[in-house]
């Protein structure tokens, strides 16, 4: 196999990719017939967003299990064969691992809600509320509104960073960690070649719970206003730097595994990228570099960038660069169709990894879904409208046939209308 610095990352979004038994959602039978696709890319290597068993309030951001499979998705008999079908075809396969975050429903945390003095209350963040019985302090949460949830039961406030049904772990309880570091080892028994690691800038929180500071208005997001707090003690918090030390340090136990991470989901200065490399061990770990996503189509400001992130990396470290995920608007709508294979060219000729989000090669642009059939619950205001990440989600097109040769149901999304027959009728008058 390749080694990860000549590697091209391809993420599957499952629940989209193909859909194998006709539910109308992608699965892993549907991912292993089409491996053949992949090889006529020159994929080196796949991400699978989350297929663990989840409540799916985030689209299985909210894991109730760390070594299972989603029944939606298939089990781990197939599981295996996707291994084994991806090895043999020099297919490296990453999976995302969601450390900072549970489903409420997992039983770790169904075991910490249970008492107060239950062994895994320490799993998660509990606090006592104010003196007037208000939240402890003014964290907030990613997907809006207060970061803390208050508890009946034990008259006691839990933390998340996203939704409320996805507590955030106690990284810094040494259980936790062990029960965590154990999860990689478990899929890297099971032939896992590498990591996706989600939302690792949030992972731990500042001791002391004081409140965080405003930021000044000009400093705000233009686009989200209301996020107006500076972020100081719940994001990027210096213990990162030696989680990642010690994370790539386990990875280094095996042979020729890698991790890439999510640093800061906002524009990430280039300091912090540097201080991630440096702190993991250099060919093994890669921090996300989102630089291309958020930055204006400008060829003069692409160079610029471009030019000081890869001096800033010497030759024992991995760049990365991406214009495309699963969390924002489709290459295509953003940058305009004609730009696409442009912008193709320099992600693949770069040095470094690119990751291609699935049907970037095809030019899949976002699809307008109405707002009745919206599922995603990150509903964000923008530019004086909401929106979700609904539209970037859509089913691969794979035919030009019904439900585009991705499904014969009706698809848990809707597909762009251009690339199936939705007209049949008309056609055969
Ligand atoms: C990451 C994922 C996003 C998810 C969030 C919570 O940012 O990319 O899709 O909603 O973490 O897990
Ligand atoms: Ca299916």
């Amino acid at each position: 196999m390749k080694n990860w610095s000549e590697s091209v990352i391809y993420q599957i979004y499952p629940r989209s990719f193909k859909d194998s038994n006709g539910d109308g959602i992608g699965d892993l039978m549907g991912i292993i017939q089409k491996l053949d696709y992949f090889v006529d890319l020159g994929i080196d290597a796949i991400w699978l967003s989350p297929i663990y068993p989840s409540p799916m309030k985030d689209f299985g951001y909210d894991v109730a299990d760390y070594c299972g499979v989603d029944p939606i998705f298939g089990d781990m008999k197939d599981f295996d064969v996707l291994i084994k079908e991806a090895h043999s075809r020099d297919i490296k396969i990453m999976m995302d691992y969601i450390p900072n975050h549970t489903s409420d429903q997992h039983p770790w945390f169904l075991e910490s809600k249970s008492s107060l003095d239950n062994p895994k209350r320490d799993w998660y963040i509990w606090k006592e509320p104010k003196n007037d019985g208000g939240v402890p302090n003014n964290w907030r949460s990613l997907f809006g509104g207060s970061g803390w949830e208050f508890d009946q039961m034990s008259n006691q406030y839990y933390f998340h960073s996203f939704l409320k049904s996805q507590p955030d772990l106690n990284w810094r309880n040494l259980e936790v960690k062990k029960a965590m570091y154990d999860v990689l080892r478990f899929w890297i028994d099971k032939g896992v070649d590498g990591f996706r690691m989600d939302a690792v800038c949030h992972l731990y929180k500042h001791h002391g719970f004081q409140d965080e500071g405003k930021i000044s208005d000009d400093k705000k997001d233009p686009i989200r206003p209301e996020f107006d707090l500076d972020y100081s003690l719940t994001l990027n918090q210096p213990e990162i730097l030696v989680w990642l030390s010690e994370v790539s340090t386990l990875l280094n136990e095996y042979d020729n595994k890698f991790m890439i991470t999510e640093c800061s989901g906002r524009y990430s200065d280039l300091q912090l990228l540097l201080d991630w490399h440096e702190s993991g061990i250099s060919h093994i770990h890669s921090p996300f570099n989102f630089h291309l996503l958020q930055m204006p189509w400008d060829a003069k400001k692409f160079k610029e960038f471009i030019d000081q992130y890869d001096n800033l990396l010497s030759d024992e470290f991995i760049p990365n660069y991406v214009m495309g995920n699963h969390d924002s608007p489709r290459l295509s709508s953003r940058i305009g169709k004609e730009n696409i294979r442009c912008a193709a060219l320099l992600m693949l000729t770069l040095r470094g990894i690119p990751t291609i989000y699935y049907g970037e090669e095809l030019g899949m642009e976002d699809v307008e879904i109405p707002e009745y059939e919206w599922v995603d619950p990150d509903k964000r205001f923008i530019n004086g409208r909401f929106v979700t990440r609904d539209p970037e989600r859509t089913p691969m097109p794979w035919t030009g046939e019904e439900n585009a040769g991705f499904s014969s149901h009706l698809p848990w999304l809707r597909i762009n209308n251009d690339y199936q027959s939705v007209n049949v009728q008309s056609e055969k008058d």
